[in-house]
């Protein structure tokens, strides 16, 4: 039998493998995670990037927003994500109120991310108002991405969950915002919710990678919560999420079977019991009866 090919190692994720995308012009997917199993599976799929969005305060922990979110919270699921990934590069979201405080407070939550959990990067929120935090956790040698657009920790602000730059004023501190990220030498953008032409702009306005989540294709990247592209978040469906499966249904009737095999007493069967030891059911139940003897 001819020997297998040998699969060229695949490298590991970094920053400048994300720079030499954008220079050849290959998308970058990227997926929300929060959990081991998920993780594994998702490094295995290839998709280059990882975030560990505070998200899941609402996917994983039933919030009804990201706000109750805490550091605490964000170290475990970080952490578990991070034990699971070899290749892809992987982003730990700054909560709520872990980098709006002060500069020093900031540094010290970024630096959770990366010293206990072993992140890539950090995510924040915000545009040329973080710039100075920005700035400071960059200078403090921690690589940081700047989030515009739809940012949910600023929902009550927005309005609520709606799209954002959809007039020429709003759109144009958009384009200010993402200027000034760079320049506070943020690595990356995320622009969340805008409009595809708002986003094409930006896009070429600014020289580090732009990543989408529901702002077009002209840009360097996609950004998809997991839960939404599994079929696993139920509450609502933003019009940009593409359904890859729909695992709800599935498992609904996994659990359903289950209990009606439990109640109905088709499980267990006997190839799931343990047998005892050779000879030693038949020594327990005499003993049994020697001592009620
Ligand atoms: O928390 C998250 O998953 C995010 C995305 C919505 C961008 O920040």
């Amino acid at each position: 039998m001819a020997p297998k090919a040998q699969q060229p190692e695949r490298e590991k994720i970094t920053i400048p493998k994300l720079y030499e995308m954008k220079a050849r012009k290959e998308p970058v997917s990227w997926l929300t995670c929060y959990d081991y199993p998920t993780a594994l599976l998702m490094d295995r799929a290839g998709v280059e990037m990882i975030l560990i969005g505070d998200s899941l305060g609402m996917t994983m922990l039933g919030y009804q927003t990201t706000l109750p979110v805490t550091m605490d919270i964000m170290i475990t699921f970080t952490a578990a994500v991070c034990r699971a990934v070899k290749y892809a590069f992987v982003i730990g979201d700054m909560p709520y109120m872990s980098y709006q405080i002060s500069k020093e407070e900031a540094i010290r939550n970024a630096g959770r991310f990366m010293a206990e959990c072993g992140t890539d990067a950090v995510k924040l929120e915000g545009g040329a108002r973080m710039a100075p935090v920005v700035r400071a956790i960059t200078d403090a040698g921690i690589p940081v991405m700047g989030h515009i657009g739809l940012t949910p920790q600023s929902y009550t602000q927005l309005g609520g969950y709606k799209a954002q730059g959809r007039d020429a004023e709003t759109a144009q501190r958009l384009i200010a915002d993402a200027e000034a990220l760079e320049e506070a030498g943020a690595f990356a953008i995320l622009l969340e919710c805008i409009p595809a032409p708002v986003a094409k702009i930006i896009h070429e306005r600014v020289k580090v990678p732009v990543y989408g989540l529901g702002s077009g294709k002209d840009v360097d990247g996609q950004l998809m919560i997991v839960h939404d592209m599994i079929g696993m978040f139920e509450r609502f469906t933003p019009k940009f999420v593409k359904r890859y499966a729909n695992l709800s249904p599935i498992l609904l009737e996994a659990f359903s079977k289950y209990r009606e095999e439990v109640k109905s007493e088709k499980f267990p069967q006997p190839e799931h019991f343990y047998a005892m030891a050779e000879g030693e059911l038949e020594k327990l139940l005499s003993a049994l009866k020697r001592r009620r003897a």
